[in-house]
């Protein structure tokens, strides 16, 4: 596996920060969002029906407590501990929505639990080497379940991975590189086939906002049988 370097959690410490005297109210969680644009997009129905779910880069963690209100088991994993603290502040009603401080890849391979769905709004997934993170889903998916993510529709041609800017974190005296993994529909689609990922559907979801760039969303179900004998690999 490759040893791309994992991008700094305190970068995202400052993300959606608080601004204001009075204590930060929680997100409505009243609908599963892939696109960052409230009311537009497919919603929850991308996952099917699973009783158990990994959300990977949860941040507030708005689309965990959705399902974790729709009945679904939810681990939601991040590594950044001022937006664990925070999501567990605004989610401590929901005792089916657990909160884990860890990185994505680390969490996969230490916790053996099992997932219907595994998925990625925006999240780790954009923000982690597919070669690292795909291998480490599929092991944790029950077979055929469902591994979905999403992330902005990247400008053309800068595909692979991408330094990231980050002007929200002016001031500090190093430089923190942030590298995000992004694709076109068909890179997506070929990647997770190299992992042994079945039933790929990949599309952009156009923004109603004229000239804004759209979301990149895929969806796949997990091999049936995983690790895939030699001989089934056709080697
Ligand atoms: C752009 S935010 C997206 C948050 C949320 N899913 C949403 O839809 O608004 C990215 C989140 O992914 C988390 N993240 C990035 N890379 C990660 C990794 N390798 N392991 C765990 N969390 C990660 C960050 O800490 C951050 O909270």
């Amino acid at each position: 596996m490759s040893s791309a370097p994992r991008t700094a959690p305190e970068y995202w410490d400052k993300y959606r920060p608080h601004r204001g005297e009075d204590p930060q109210s929680r997100p409505a969680a009243d609908r599963f969002d892939w696109t960052g644009v409230p009311g537009h997009g497919p919603g929850a129905e991308i996952l099917g029906n699973p009783r158990t779910a990994l959300d990977l880069g949860p941040a507030e963690g708005e689309n965990a407590a959705f399902l974790a209100k729709a009945g679904v088991e939810v681990v939601a994993v991040d590594f950044s501990p001022f937006q664990v603290e925070r999501a567990r502040g605004f989610w401590s009603d929901l005792p089916a929505l657990e909160f884990v401080h860890a990185e994505a890849c680390t969490f996969l391979d230490q916790d053996d639990r099992q997932f219907d769905a595994i998925y990625s709004t925006w999240g780790a997934v954009w923000f982690t080497d597919p070669e690292e993170l795909f291998p480490r889903a599929a092991e944790r998916l029950t077979p055929g379940g469902t591994f979905a993510f999403s992330h902005r529709e990247p400008f053309a041609g800068t595909y692979g991975a991408q330094i990231m800017g980050g002007t929200w974190l002016e001031g500090r005296e190093t430089e923190l590189t942030v590298l995000r993994w992004q694709h076109t529909t068909e890179q997506w689609t070929d990647l997770l086939k190299r992992h042994g990922f079945t039933g790929i559907e990949a599309q952009v979801l156009p923004t109603p906002e004229a000239g804004a760039l759209g979301t990149l969303l895929v969806k796949a179900e997990a091999p049936i049988a995983w690790p895939m004998a030699s001989a089934e690999l056709d080697l």
